[in-house]
């Protein structure tokens, strides 16, 4: 995602250096050319050769070291950046550059930059909730600037509060995002549904599906890093949602009905990945049932079936259906797609090895509304997600509704 994407990395003095390092090295990893700016307090706590190999590119300590007379390196670098990240920013970093100090190589680089600037500051939690640090900060964020809060515990001073740097992971998720290319889904509102539905017998007892959401996060992650302003309707699944999606809890086929197609109007992608149950207990038993009888049987009614109701209701919008199937499944998934008045329907048969619920990987088949298919061979939930997007995107194109 971070391919041809200049970052600058500013590090200030503090503890949490040790942090930037894995930081440089993810961002790395995921294709950014990185530079490091250190200030002199940083380097009290980690040697710049960290940065450098970590990096594989020189790191900046000091303003005047001009190894190339046709630049002016902090100009360059100001230039060059396609966003600048001060992890950790000390409280006098923060000081100075609320006030337009320009000391050092990374002060002087942010006066001069005109690309995005964050800030993550990391200090002592009576340093951070001091007025003037409140204050600066402050100033910061009215520059347009920034500012990612520090999250609280245990803090290397010994103290516990507020002013552990975020970590790594966090801010390379939010990099990411800031980085991102304009595609067809930027600015798109795509709902998708995930996980399972529980549907309730009495206060301790529950009909539900081996569904693990997985497919569904995936692809809640996948529409966000493109840009779409993401729903996730969820079934109850211990998965932890992608940030910066919208997330509405639901338990029961009901729920998902009511929530999906109150908001159906307002979208313009549905991918209803959920494994909904289609029956549930006709009566919910308000106390629990005992155990009095050798046998037991439990009438179930018929649920309220989402994505049907979306096809009737369906204007403009781009209709995805799930299909996962132990049999003859390219007829169920193309008479789905027919009887739901669906764009595209991805199938699955969930007997084949590394495929259906609960695992890691699946192999799909996408049917589309205009009769193109595909089949796709064994692949990761993640990859799942992508070619799925990948599908959207070609159906869009072809039928014209970008
Ligand atoms: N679906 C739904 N609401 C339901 C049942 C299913 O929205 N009450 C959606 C699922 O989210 C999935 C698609 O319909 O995207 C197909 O689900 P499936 O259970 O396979 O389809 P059914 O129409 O219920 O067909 P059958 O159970 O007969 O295979």
């Amino acid at each position: 995602m971070l391919k041809n994407k200049t970052i600058v990395i500013g590090v200030s003095g503090g503890i949490a250096a040790f942090k930037s390092a894995a930081l440089v090295s993810k961002l790395t990893q995921a294709g950014a050319n990185v530079y490091v700016v250190m200030t002199d307090s940083a380097k009290q706590f980690i040697a710049p050769t960290t940065f450098q190999a970590l990096s594989r590119n020189e790191v900046y300590t000091d303003t005047f070291y001009e190894p190339d007379s046709t630049k002016i390196a902090h100009i360059d670098l100001a230039d060059q950046a396609d966003l600048v990240l001060v992890a950790p920013a000390s409280a006098n970093t923060v000081a100075k550059v609320a006030n337009g100090l320009a000391d050092n190589m990374l002060t002087t680089m942010l006066l001069a930059t005109k690309a995005p600037v964050v800030f993550a500051p990391a200090m002592n939690v009576n340093m951070y909730d001091h007025p003037a640090t409140q204050r600066n900060l402050q100033q910061l964020k009215a520059y347009g600037f920034q500012v990612i809060e520090p999250n609280a515990g245990y803090l290397a001073c010994g103290w516990v509060g507020k002013g552990r740097m975020a970590e790594p992971e966090d801010l390379l998720e939010l990099v990411q995002l800031m980085c991102l290319d304009q595609t067809v889904f930027t600015g798109k509102r795509v709902l998708i549904t995930a996980g399972p539905t529980r549907e309730k017998i009495d206060p301790v007892r529950y009909l539900s599906n081996y569904s693990s959401g997985k497919t569904g996060y995936a692809l809640a992650t996948e529409a966000r890093n493109r840009g779409a302003h993401v729903t996730l309707v969820t079934g109850p699944t211990g998965l932890k949602p992608p940030s910066g999606v919208e997330v509405v809890p639901i338990q029961s086929a009901e729920d998902l009905y009511e929530e999906v197609t109150k908001r159906f109007n307002d979208v313009d992608i549905v991918v209803k990945s959920a494994a909904v149950a289609d029956y549930a207990p006709e009566i919910v038993e308000n106390q629990k049932r005992k155990k009095q009888t050798d046998q037991w049987s439990l009438p179930l009614k018929k649920t309220r079936d989402t994505l049907k109701r979306l096809g009737e209701l369906k204007q403009s919008q781009v209709l995805v259906g799930f299909a996962a199937e132990s049999q003859d499944v390219e007829f169920y998934a193309k008479d789905k797609l027919e009887r739901k008045n669906l764009d595209l329907i991805v199938a699955n048969n969930i007997t084949t090895e590394g495929a259906g619920f609960d695992h890691d990987t699946n192999i799909v088949t996408v049917y589309a509304k205009d009769h193109y298919e595909k089949r796709y061979p064994l692949a990761s939930k993640k990859d799942v997600a992508l070619h799925i997007f990948d599908e959207i995107e070609a159906y869009m194109k072809r039928s014209d509704v970008l």
